[in-house]
């Protein structure tokens, strides 16, 4: 049959629907505002994130990059405003708090589509490294045994941990448990990965291995990334955009090259000169 005979066909072809989907942001903040009592701590956020981008946030202490991520981890409730997750509403800061809360299938099926990495890894100290990360697929996705133990084997050796699995947190350096603590995230598989300053609990001579993990799940996977680091050097060259907050607002967002060399706020300029000269 010529082609310009095929009639109309309304369900998108499966190239069709990608490019759709795709151009759907990975994340939305919209005029998100959250307070602790009195104190407003995160004021008039707005942040579109594309699918496999790589934010950095920074900003001084107390600024809201914290709060920032634990409103999209659903850690924290929201006062205003709405998050979405891929076009979908995950929160909105006109429900209650309980129905922020929700546990309805629904928003627990979205919020599997996060992951969140902390500062302290907290592995369960009785479990191997394996069994750590085993036990989120098996325990709350509900795969068999044997599937998330294969996936347990699958993600440490993303993070290099192969040859640890079978040892318990107490033998492994810190930057290994957080290798661990990343692999144990990454098992549920989501599509979007929250770091907060996940190296600085560590020594320094174990900061680098920790970033080269997140480096390679930059390169290697289309995972949408934020991270809040204190590492100028390595937001500059990991992430897509830099977001600089001050006082619980975004103050700047831009491209990483142009906010560290051009900034166009004075407070990030402060900011910057003030980090760069500690180090
Ligand atoms: N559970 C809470 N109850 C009351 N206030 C809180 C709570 N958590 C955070 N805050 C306050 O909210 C503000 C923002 O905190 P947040 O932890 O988000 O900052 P941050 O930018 O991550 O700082 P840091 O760089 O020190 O980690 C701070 O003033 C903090 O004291
Ligand atoms: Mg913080």
């Amino acid at each position: 049959m010529d082609e310009s005979m095929t009639p109309h066909v309304f369900l998108p072809t499966t190239k069709d629907a990608f490019v759709v989907a795709s151009e759907v942001p990975a994340c939305e903040f919209i005029h998100v505002g959250k307070q602790f009592g009195t104190l407003e701590v995160l004021r008039d956020i707005n942040l579109e994130v594309r699918r496999a981008e790589k934010v950095a946030l920074i900003g001084p202490s107390g600024s809201g990059k914290s709060t920032l991520l634990r409103t999209l981890m659903t850690l924290e409730t929201i006062n205003a405003g709405e998050i979405k997750v891929n076009g979908e509403t995950l929160t909105n800061g006109s429900w209650t708090p309980d129905q922020q809360r929700s546990d309805k299938p629904a928003a627990r099926a979205r919020r599997r589509r996060i992951g969140m990495v902390f500062q302290q890894f907290n592995l369960f100290p009785h479990m191997t490294a394996a069994e750590n990360v085993a036990v989120a697929p098996r325990k709350v996705l509900g795969l068999p045994r044997n599937e998330a133990e294969e996936r347990a084997q699958k993600y440490l050796s993303m993070v290099g941990m192969s040859a640890k699995a079978n040892e318990l947190p107490l033998r492994l350096s810190g930057g290994q448990q957080q290798r661990v603590a990343i692999a144990r995230s990454l098992a549920m598989e989501p599509e979007i990965m929250l770091f907060d300053e996940v190296t600085s609990a560590l020594d320094p001579e174990l900061v680098g291995e920790v970033l080269a993990v997140l480096r390679k799940l930059g390169e290697e996977s289309d995972l949408t990334m934020l991270l809040v680091t204190h590492q100028m050097e390595f937001a500059r060259n990991f992430a897509d955009r830099v977001a600089f907050l001050w006082q619980g607002q975004i103050h700047e967002v831009a491209e990483a090259k142009s906010i560290f060399d051009n900034p166009t706020e004075e407070r990030t300029r402060q900011f910057l000169r003030a980090v760069l000269e500690s180090h």
